[in-house]
């Protein structure tokens, strides 16, 4: 069991040095620390400086870095899958070199760098293993995709095998394109679960936090509350934002615009992140770089406290009694009634905000029951549901 930390945030806000300090703070506080980048373009070894390596790292006492290379830990999975697309394409005469560009798709480094976050876990030899993720768009993006990956294993990989193992040549013959075969499907499986387990460890309440971080400017506020919002939507639970770069009393003359903008930000931010806590840091002196400075940041954010205390528990949604029915609440925060777009399959139930879906798969409590409406109340989406017994 290992506490995980996801830092992301705009690009440049300072993602990569809070990460680093937290985790130079976990591991000089006695916890085994794992700092690993899934932003390709690492900069870990930057703030560090120090060389850090494609394999973990050992930094100090206790903390090692990890800087993935691109497909280190996906090819293992995605080979197969490549070798079978490659095939389509060279058999319809593309060259192979060719071919093997096209089956790299957009997207998989990062995915592959992700997948680390399970290997690190499952290994069991970190307390802390700290994620300096790419900024919020790429890693939402990859965020959902153990969603649909789930939709993959459990509709369309079964259908998929039945089809190639009963009828592969007339189908070949039929449509003209190889079919892939099992163990395409396997394979593609396998990367499914994995990914799915990453959902699985990262949506964990008891083991993660996704910490967002912003500095007090209107297009990072904004950011910051989107995918806020979209973390909510997809269970990834979130306990700190981190203000970084406040700009202290003493900057001078010069800086005083600045300083009113971020003071009259402060407390708007602070309400609109409510519950979930927001820690300022300010802005220092000199750049994020090496050790010392790496520790002054750690200080300034965590203080005599633990780093990696779970600074806001919330639950992703809960369902309660209300009347004969249930009440399924989701917190949806900058969210209004008319974004979200609801439908219902079955056990499941399909949300959309924004051009994000997720599906929920009902509890079981639920699967007998009716949608009967739903409502925002204070940034929470309320969906009520009649009782089983009268709905079937
Ligand atoms: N509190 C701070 N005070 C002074 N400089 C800072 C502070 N936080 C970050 N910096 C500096 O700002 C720059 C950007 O920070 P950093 O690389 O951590 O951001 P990032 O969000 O990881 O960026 P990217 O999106 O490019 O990965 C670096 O030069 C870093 O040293
Ligand atoms: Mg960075």
């Amino acid at each position: 069991m290992a506490r995980i930390l996801l830092y992301t945030g705009k690009g440049g806000v300072g993602k990569t040095s809070v990460a680093a300090a937290t985790a130079l703070l976990c591991a000089e506080r006695g916890y085994r620390t794992i700092v690993v980048s899934t932003d390709m373009a690492h900069s870990l070894g930057d703030a560090f400086d120090a060389e850090i390596g494609s394999e973990p790292t050992k930094l100090a006492d206790n903390l090692w870095g990890h800087e993935p290379e691109v497909f280190s830990n996906i090819e293992k999975y995605w080979g197969t899958i490549q070798a079978y697309v490659a095939d389509l394409f060279s058999w319809r005469a593309l060259d192979e070199v060719m071919a093997e560009e096209m089956t790299i798709l957009p997207g998989m480094d990062e995915l592959g760098s992700l997948l680390w976050i399970a290997d690190h876990h499952d290994q069991g030899i970190y307390d802390v293993i700290i994620v300096d993720a790419a900024p919020t768009g790429e890693t939402l993006r990859l965020l959902a995709l153990p969603e649909a990956a789930r939709w993959w294993v459990e509709r369309i990989g079964p259908l998929g095998k039945r089809m190639s193992r009963l009828g592969r040549p007339m189908l070949e013959r039929l449509i003209g394109v190889p079919v892939p075969d099992e163990r395409v499907f396997d394979a593609t499986e396998r990367l499914l679960a994995r990914l799915r387990h990453v959902h699985d460890l990262l949506a964990d309440p008891k083991l993660s936090s996704v910490r967002l971080v912003l500095n007090l400017e209107r297009v990072a506020i904004n950011e910051a509350q989107r995918s806020f919002t979209y973390f909510h939507l997809y269970g990834y639970p979130t306990d700190l934002v981190v203000c970084n770069r406040v700009l202290p009393r003493d900057t001078g003359d010069y800086f005083q615009g600045w300083r009113d903008a971020q003071q009259a930000y402060l407390p708007v931010v602070e309400e609109a992140f409510a519950p979930v806590p927001l820690r300022p840091v300010p802005h220092l002196e000199s750049e994020v770089v090496g050790r010392e400075r790496l520790r002054e940041l750690g200080r300034l954010l965590f203080g005599q406290g633990d780093p990696i205390e779970f600074f806001y528990r919330g639950r992703p949604y809960q369902v309660n009694r209300d009347g004969d029915g249930f009440l399924l609440s989701l917190e949806l925060p900058f969210t209004t009634r008319d974004e979200v777009e609801l439908s219902r399959h079955g056990d499941e139930l399909v949300l959309q905000v924004g051009g994000w879906r997720r599906t929920l798969l009902l509890p079981r409590a639920l699967v007998g029951a009716t949608t009967q409406g739903a409502r925002m109340d204070n940034g929470s989406l309320q969906v009520r549901f009649a009782p089983a017994e009268r709905s079937r």
